[in-house]
């Protein structure tokens, strides 16, 4: 007979955790939050658009949840210690969870690529999240018998590359390599678990038809966001797809929720494909 204690029902799987979560202010960042809220996790909604943050937190926090929006530029260092400070004022002194979700594409082909898109992307995909992790290494490296563990947001393009896509697909593979080391390192001491998720098709606005949406460069200028043909044209696309359908941000949540619940305990270091198929 299993010792496997009951997954806390009805407290939730993450009852007493606190999660910070960035780019949550919209599309899967957002998503992941609510599902981890109602696993009852404390989460901060960390994001550089601060009308669709505090948004997403006030929504979380009327059905019951508790989150909090912190304001700020992930790329750059006072706004990520600015960002663990508050979230480990909200999490009264602790914090279980991370997910480095904030990100964009900036695609060109290989030759027209210039200095400025590549290094933004870099900075965003890969400086930002080992910042953030660095950051948050004095609660991370605790032995209080809390479980902890860190989910990168990678990309199918960073498993197989993707034409146009050389900063990402670099970017999204180096995360792979961050994930790998954090669980090295803070394994076997610490107990705290690394895991990637590299997801294929989630329909967002970055995989639409362009709607006037943007991300904000850390220059302060705008970057439109969205493709014509996009994944709003589902059946261009699901042919290669085993599931025959475009992932939601709530498939890409679920995943991400397995990842830092209980389920996944004795798994770490792993990139686990979130494309609906192989
Ligand atoms: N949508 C997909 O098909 C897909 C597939 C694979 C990977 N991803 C990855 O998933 C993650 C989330 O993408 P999404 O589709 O939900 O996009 P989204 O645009 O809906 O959400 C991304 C969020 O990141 C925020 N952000 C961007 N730059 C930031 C910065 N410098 N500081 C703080 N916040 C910043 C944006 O404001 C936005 O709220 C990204 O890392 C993306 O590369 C998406």
């Amino acid at each position: 007979m299993s010792t496997n204690p009951r997954l806390n029902f009805p407290q939730g799987m993450l009852a007493g955790r606190i999660a910070i979560i960035t780019g949550a202010a919209q599309g899967i960042g957002a998503e992941t939050a609510v599902i981890l809220s109602r696993e009852g996790c404390k989460v901060v909604i960390a994001d550089i658009d601060a009308g669709k943050a505090e948004k997403t937190a006030q929504a979380i926090n009327s059905e019951g949840g508790a989150a909090i929006s912190v304001v700020g530029d992930i790329t750059k260092n006072e706004d990520i210690s600015n960002l663990v400070q508050k979230a480990v004022e909200f999490g009264d002194g602790k914090l279980h969870i991370i997910i480095n979700n904030a990100g964009y594409a900036w695609d060109d082909p290989i030759e027209k690529i210039q200095d400025q898109q590549w290094n933004t992307i870099i900075s965003l995909h890969n400086t930002a999240p080992f910042k953030l992790i660095r950051e948050a290494a004095p609660y991370f490296m605790v032995k209080d018998g809390e479980p902890r563990s860190i989910v990168n947001v990678s990309s199918t393009s960073g498993i197989y590359g993707n034409a146009g896509q050389a900063s990402y697909a670099l970017a999204k593979a180096g995360l792979v390599g961050l994930t790998k080391t954090v669980a090295q390192e803070w394994g076997p001491e610490y107990g705290v678990r690394a895991n990637t998720v590299a997801f294929g098709a989630i329909k967002t606005r970055l995989t639409q038809a362009p709607s006037g949406e943007y991300a904000v460069r850390p220059d302060g200028t705008k970057h439109a966001v969205g493709f014509k043909g996009g994944y709003d044209e589902e059946e261009k696309w699901v042919g290669d797809i085993p599931l025959r359908r475009i992932g939601t941000p709530t498939d890409a949540g679920l995943a991400i929720l397995a990842m830092v619940s209980p389920l996944f305990s004795y798994v770490t270091g792993q990139v686990t494909g979130g494309k609906g198929g192989m």
